[in-house]
């Protein structure tokens, strides 16, 4: 055995990338909220809320870890933007037991933030470029961000920019996935044509976490696929990879949508220390679809 990965949000889509491309011999216990069991042949998964302190602390004195993932928290910018106090809990308050414990121990953290700490008026994002969040969500991860800095000498801020790829069951869908079950029973979609990101397929963030786990770099790294693409035309490339009707799809602009979260315009992420220091190469939408599509189940 190599050894033995905590990631915190085991059932999310990072969790799934992380767990697809487990390295021979290492291990991950993974931990999750809710109530269900998850069976997977990867990974042991637990229900530990990481709100709770006692049950972070009671893990951590149980167990040594390699290193620690923390990805868990409420990530849709949308339910933030409305449940902010429940976020804040969820974000912060995780995020500084999952700290206090690495520090305690000496265990060193990977931090999972996000591309929304940046305002979108000047890419590619560089690690070294100043945070400008625009919406409550990209407040709370750099916060957090700010948190993991302050607390520990060992760690990495990684920040994935808009994942896709095949969920756990349980797992809420993702751009491709929810562009992918509309086009397929045949609804009409309104997707907006000026937001921009180079999306990371989940497996690609998975390769790179695990990069991260073992070379240990420290300090921030962005994690993005190589394309820069909007909404509209991930959805044009979804159709066009599973044979589905593009003429569903219909390009709007963000006014389209005038109840949702602010959203940053471009905040496409430079992938140069992503591939200097994991030795990652970003990967085209096209390839994790085409990925996405080989790997499909019934
Ligand atoms: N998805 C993206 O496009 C994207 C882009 C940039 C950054 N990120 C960041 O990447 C990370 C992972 O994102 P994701 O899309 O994989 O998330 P996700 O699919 O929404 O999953 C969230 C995970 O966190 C767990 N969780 C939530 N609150 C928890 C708590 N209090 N205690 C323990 N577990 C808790 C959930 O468990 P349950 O299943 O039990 O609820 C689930 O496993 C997040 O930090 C997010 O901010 C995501």
């Amino acid at each position: 055995m190599k050894g033995t990965v905590l990631l915190t949000g085991s059932t999310g889509l990072l969790g799934r990338g992380l767990e697809e491309t487990t390295p021979a011999g290492w291990r991950i216990l993974g931990l999750h909220q809710r109530s269900y069991a998850v069976a997977s042949p990867k990974a042991r998964h637990l229900v530990c809320d990481i709100r709770d302190k006692r049950s972070v602390d009671r893990l951590f004195a149980r167990d040594a870890f390699d290193a620690v993932i923390h990805a868990a928290g409420i990530a849709s910018v949308d339910y933030v933007e409305n449940h902010y106090a429940e976020s804040l809990e969820s974000n912060i308050v995780g995020t500084l037991n999952i700290s206090s414990a690495c520090r305690r121990t000496g265990t060193h953290l990977i931090y999972v933030s996000t591309n929304a700490v940046f305002d979108g008026a000047r890419p590619p994002y560089r690690e070294t470029d100043p945070v400008r969040p625009v919406n409550k969500y990209g407040r709370l991860k750099a916060e957090c961000e700010k948190l993991v800095s302050e607390t520990l000498t060992s760690y990495a801020i990684v920040r994935p920019i808009l994942m896709y790829g095949w969920n756990h069951v349980v797992g809420r869908p993702n751009t491709a996935t929810w562009i992918y079950d509309k086009l397929l029973r045949g609804e009409r979609i309104h997707m907006v044509d000026d937001v921009y990101e180079n999306p990371l397929f989940n497996i690609q963030c998975g390769r790179a976490l695990w990069a991260a786990v073992r070379k240990k770099p420290r300090g921030v790294i962005h994690l993005a696929g190589k394309d820069v693409v909007n909404r509209y035309q991930f959805a044009l490339k979804v159709a066009s990879v599973f044979r589905l009707d593009c003429k569903l799809v219909q390009a709007v602009g963000s006014s389209f949508f005038p109840d949702i979260a602010p959203r940053p315009k471009n905040t496409a992420l430079s992938t140069r220390r992503m591939q200097k220091d994991l030795g990652v190469a970003p990967m085209a939408l096209e390839e994790g679809l085409m990925h996405m599509k080989r790997t499909m189940k019934a």
